[in-house]
Order: structure tokens, then C-alpha cells, then sequence
């Protein structure tokens, strides 16, 4: 019998050099070399305080990981007032070993899960993730719904564009069931 997934919640400030370069190295393998993978091979999320990776082991080696980052959410088509900022848990960079020693064994569920306890740890109102139509089905295992919110991103330069890439955006309420998927939304995030 093989031993339960072991994953480790890290603060995005505490990864080491050697760690991100294996994540990396995870990413590249993880992602098929597709066109429709190519962003996804090269991408790891900025590493920003207040983030999290986690990481899933099977012995020393690295199997699976997956990047948690926060982002303030308001009200795209009001003027924000006061009181109606709150924090989303995004959930990017999910990937496990295509080794099928390591793949299907639950170790990227693992680190998604534990995404999920630190985001409602930390108060997120909803996790939220992107991700292609093939993967829904995946993710609605853990709760996630697929919503339609018009998303704006805001990057620290204070530009601000619409996020609207073909693949599907998902939700998982964290604090009260109700989502008003029907909301506008701008995220203080550059990039998913
Ligand atoms: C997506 C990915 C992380 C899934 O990892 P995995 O190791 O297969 O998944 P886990 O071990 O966590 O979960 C396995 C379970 O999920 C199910 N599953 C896997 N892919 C699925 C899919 N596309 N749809 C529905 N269920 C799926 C398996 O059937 C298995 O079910 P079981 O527990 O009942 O046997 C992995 O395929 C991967 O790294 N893909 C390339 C990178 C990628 O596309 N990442 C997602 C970006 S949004």
C-alpha cells in the first residue's frame, strides 16, 4: 500500500532557490509541450508575501504542487465603497508528476485541499481558479462550480484589463454558500 500524499503549506517568502527551481522543473514536466500548455509549462505564479505553495512529497521527491494567492475583490461597476472588498483564494499552477507512479495517486488533490483550508483559514470569502473545459469535471470533485462573473485584473502598475481568456472560471464558496455569479468583479492581481 502506498503512503497517504504528505503536503506542506509554504509562505511564498520561505521558498527556497532550490525549491522554485523544482517546482519549475514540475511545471515543465507536468504540462504537456502542446501550444494550448505552452503558458501554463513556462508559468509559475509570482512569488508575492501572504502566498502560499504547496507542495506534495512521495519520499524526497517532489510530485505535485500547487500555488495559492490572494486577491482583493470589489465590485467592478460601482464605485467601490468601504466594506465591499473582499478576499478571494485563487487557485493556480496545479499540477502532479506525469510519472504514472505518481499521477492519479491523490497527491495533487492533496495539495488542492490544503490550498482550500488555508484560504478559509485566512478568511477568503471563495476560492477561485481558471482552468480548461477537460479539467472541470476535476475540479467539481472538490465543490468548485463553473461561473460566468466578468473579471477585471488589476496589476501593481494600476492597469486594468479584462480577464477574458477561452478557458473556464470556477468557484468554491469558502465562508456562505451564496455566490452572485452574475457580479462584475476586479481583482488586484496582474496574472492567473
Ligand atoms: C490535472 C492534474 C493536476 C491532475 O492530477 P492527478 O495526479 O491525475 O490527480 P489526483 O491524483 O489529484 O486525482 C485523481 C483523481 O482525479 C480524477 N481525474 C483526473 N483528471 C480528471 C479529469 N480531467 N476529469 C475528472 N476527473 C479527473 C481521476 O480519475 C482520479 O479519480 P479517483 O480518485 O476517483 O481515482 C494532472 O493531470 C496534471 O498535472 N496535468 C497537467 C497540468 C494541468 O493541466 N494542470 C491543471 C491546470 S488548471
Amino acid at each position: 500500500m502506498s503512503a497517504p500524499p504528505r503536503v506542506d503549506a509554504i509562505p511564498q517568502e520561505h521558498v527556497s532557490p532550490e525549491l522554485d527551481l523544482a517546482v519549475r522543473a514540475l511545471l515543465q514536466a507536468a504540462f504537456p509541450a502542446t501550444e494550448e500548455f505552452r503558458r501554463g509549462r513556462d508559468f509559475r505564479h509570482p512569488a508575492r508575501a501572504g502566498d502560499f505553495l504547496l507542495v506534495g512529497h512521495a519520499g524526497e521527491r517532489l510530485v505535485a504542487s500547487v500555488a495559492l494567492y490572494f486577491a482583493n475583490a470589489t465590485p467592478a461597476n460601482a464605485g467601490a465603497v468601504a466594506g465591499e472588498r473582499f478576499t478571494l483564494g485563487c487557485v493556480g499552477n496545479v499540477c502532479s508528476d506525469p510519472d504514472p507512479a505518481f499521477r492519479g495517486r491523490g497527491h495533487a488533490a492533496a495539495c488542492v485541499q490544503r490550498a482550500l483550508k488555508v484560504a478559509r483559514a485566512r478568511s477568503a470569502v471563495a476560492a477561485l481558479l481558471f482552468c480548461r473545459e477537460g479539467l472541470v469535471p476535476y475540479y467539481e470533485r472538490f465543490g468548485f462550480r463553473e461561473v460566468g462573473n466578468e473579471l477585471w485584473l488589476r496589476d501593481p502598475s494600476g492597469a486594468r484589463f479584462l480577464r477574458d481568456w477561452h478557458d473556464r472560471r470556477m468557484i468554491l464558496p469558502l465562508q456562505h454558500p451564496e455566490w452572485d455569479a452574475g457580479q462584475a468583479l476586479e481583482l488586484d492581481v496582474g496574472s492567473f
